[in-house]
């Protein structure tokens, strides 16, 4: 029952990762016909819209996974569930309406390699745990906050070609079982490494 909820835990994050940070950000699809969209068209822009066919529609999942809207409007009582937040735990009492999250798309060109993605993802993260007591974002650069219960809590710089990637690296510190940081975020002990991912 234990590892069941560790990996309850586990799917929770790698969605919630997925959710604000989605590999793939921005899309397009051609409308195969003259089609209406339900909103974009009128002077405030919720009204219909027309769509001549072959008209290329961009979007955003990385904006849409995003937006307030489309979550429970209790996160506005508890700011831990904003969107905006990084929080596996929304998932355990919440499900994203169809087609508001869909980080490997969805319908007929759905990504054939979602469950490998997922798989591969979840045993890598498993490997790490399993070999490092603690791991520190170190924020840009790697440099540690003012003490070590200062962890830097900003946000990554993204950088987003046709896949979303870390602008400035993921500087973390890793800790091996064992092996205690000084204060001044300096390892002690040969084992500790700070990495540039
Ligand atoms: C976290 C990892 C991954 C994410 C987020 C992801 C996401 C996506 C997305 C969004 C699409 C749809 C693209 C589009 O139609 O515009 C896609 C398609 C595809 N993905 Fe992935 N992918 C991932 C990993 C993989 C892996 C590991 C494989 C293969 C082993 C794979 C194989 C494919 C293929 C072949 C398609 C094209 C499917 C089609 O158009 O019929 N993907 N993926």
């Amino acid at each position: 029952m234990a590892a069941m909820a560790i990996l309850t835990h586990q799917q929770n994050t790698m969605n919630e990762i997925l959710r604000l940070y989605p590999v793939v950000p921005f899309n397009v699809r051609l409308a195969l016909h003259d089609t209406t969209l339900p909103r974009g068209g009128g002077p405030d822009g919720l009204s219909p819209i027309g769509i001549l066919k072959d008209t290329p529609i961009g979007y955003t999942t990385l904006g849409m996974q995003r937006r307030p809207d489309l979550y429970p409007s209790s996160w506005s009582a508890d700011p831990s569930l904003s969107p905006l937040n990084f929080n596996p735990s929304r998932w355990y009492n919440w499900q994203p309406k169809p087609w508001t999250y869909i980080p490997f798309n969805g319908g007929p060109r759905i990504c054939i390699g979602q469950q490998f993605a997922l798989t591969e993802m979840g045993y890598t993260i498993v490997r790490m745990l399993q070999r490092f007591e603690r791991i520190v974002p170190m924020g840009e650069g790697g440099r540690m906050g003012r003490g070590m219960s200062d962890h830097w809590d900003g946000d990554v710089v993204l950088k987003a070609e046709i896949v979303l990637q870390p602008g400035m690296g993921v500087w973390v510190g890793f800790w091996e079982r064992g092996v205690e940081p000084d204060r001044k975020g300096e390892g002690v002990g040969e084992k500790r490494e700070l990495v540039g991912v």
